[in-house]
């Protein structure tokens, strides 16, 4: 069966491998990238799928209600993943404003797009999907616990009956109330309710889904673990914000990738599903890991960075701690991650080590000559 699907956000870091999946795994489908390439877009991250013919990009803002709305119609769009985001918590602590234009406002214009199109054809809603990538962070924070005096992190089991180690007792399910802290997951939490109101109101074929902090290769260096691995090797202090004591629930990003077109193709219309491989991290623990692996694969002593680690000011509303329960995804659909951390770490550190031109590219900021270059004259 032939498909047009949208892809927004798709020079991005999740967005990118996401394109990278449907391209290669279904040649049969048209699939086209979406993005405005904000600081955060680089099509450098997509060299090696930017001539294969089932793929399309086009520069555009979501915003862009007539520009996206034309484009559904010209090109008989029949599903959307949406991923085109402000995605930095940091970021949107400075300037809010652009978090909710983009993250709320960008999200109206493509529901609202996809609803009248889709609606203008003879068969509506049928084969018709419209998907949005959330995370976990519009439920707000848990605490860190200590059940009957036991010290974090200690063994627990999920409710799919496997165990893993936890930071606290508690964990995000579908079914949690919102409560967002940051103007990021503010703008996030009430794009969700869009996109939740426009099944509900109009019945249009939506699926959320809320994943966990997300790590690999192509992730923007203001993130924690592309920033750490570069300083590291370039040996620059590494600003550890409060105690490094928040907890982080880590997925590999092509885990990610694989879920989402697992949803994507069977998850159920109308519902949510939090997307996460039980994986929780202390801050502090991680970056020590980090410290570790840089310095073992750069044939330096191992941990001979450490003095590297630079205690700063704590992030405005800094939540404790994040943690995913993805049992309705790995009882419903079957889904499980494929790698364990130490694996994901170990060829996450060898691919930043391995791709410095790409980093330097980035932060010089030369990437976004990449645009101009690969895409005048076509
Ligand atoms: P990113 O910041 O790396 O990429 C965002 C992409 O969106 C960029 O290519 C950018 O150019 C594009 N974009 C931004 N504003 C746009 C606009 N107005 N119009 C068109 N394109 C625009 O983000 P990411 O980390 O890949 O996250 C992708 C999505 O996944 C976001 O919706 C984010 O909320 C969600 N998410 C991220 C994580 C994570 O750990 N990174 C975890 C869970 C969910
Ligand atoms: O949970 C999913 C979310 O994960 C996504 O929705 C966001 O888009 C994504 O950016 C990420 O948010 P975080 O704020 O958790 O990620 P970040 O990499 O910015 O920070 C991870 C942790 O490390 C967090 O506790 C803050 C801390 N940190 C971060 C930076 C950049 C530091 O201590 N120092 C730093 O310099």
């Amino acid at each position: 069966m032939k498909r047009t699907i949208i892809i927004t956000g798709g020079a991005g870091f999740i967005g990118s491998h996401v394109v990278r999946l449907f391209v290669n795994k279904y040649p049969e489908y048209k699939i086209i990238n979406l993005d405005k390439l904000t600081y955060a877009g680089n099509l450098a991250n997509l060299k090696d799928v930017e001539d294969k013919p089932n793929y399309k990009f086009v520069k555009m803002d979501i915003c862009d209600f007539e520009g996206v709305y034309k484009l559904m119609q010209d090109e008989h769009v029949d599903g959307v993943i949406h991923l085109a985001a402000e995605s930095h918590v940091d970021r949107s602590i400075k300037d809010p404003f652009t978090f909710a234009q983009t993250n709320v406002m960008g999200t109206l214009s493509l529901l609202q797009s996809a609803k009248l199109y889709w609606e203008s054809l003879p068969e509506k809603w049928e084969g018709k999907r419209f998907y949005h990538i959330s995370t976990d962070e519009v439920y707000g924070a848990l605490e860190l616990t200590h059940p009957q005096g036991i010290e974090p992190p200690f063994s627990t089991k999920a409710s799919s009956g496997k165990h893993h180690l936890a930071y606290g007792d508690k964990f995000f399910t579908e079914d949690l109330k919102y409560l967002p802290h940051s103007p990021y997951s503010a703008a996030k939490a009430a794009s969700d309710h869009f996109v939740r109101a426009f099944h509900d109101t109009y019945g249009l074929p939506t699926v959320v889904t809320n994943c966990s902090n997300n790590y690999g290769p192509y992730q923007f260096p203001e993130k924690l673990i592309p920033l750490f691995i570069n300083n590291i090797r370039h040996r620059k202090p590494l600003p550890v914000y409060g105690k490094g004591e928040n907890v982080r629930d880590w997925l590999y990003v092509e885990d990610h990738a694989r879920a989402i077109d697992l949803i994507f193709h069977e998850g159920k219309i109308a519902e949510t599903y939090n997307i996460g491989g039980f994986n929780e991290w202390k801050n502090i623990d991680l970056i020590k890991v980090l410290i570790n692996t840089v310095d073992r694969l750069l044939g330096r002593g191992e941990g001979e960075d450490l003095n590297l680690i630079t205690y700063v000011t704590d992030r405005a509303g800094h939540d404790m701690r994040y943690a995913i329960d993805s049992t309705k995804l790995q009882k419903e659909l079957g889904w499980e991650p494929s790698l364990q951390f130490e694996e994901g770490i170990e060829k996450t550190v060898r691919w930043y080590l391995d791709n410095q031109e790409w980093m330097d590219n980035v932060t010089s900021g030369d990437y976004q000559k990449y645009y101009e270059e690969m895409y005048k004259g076509r």
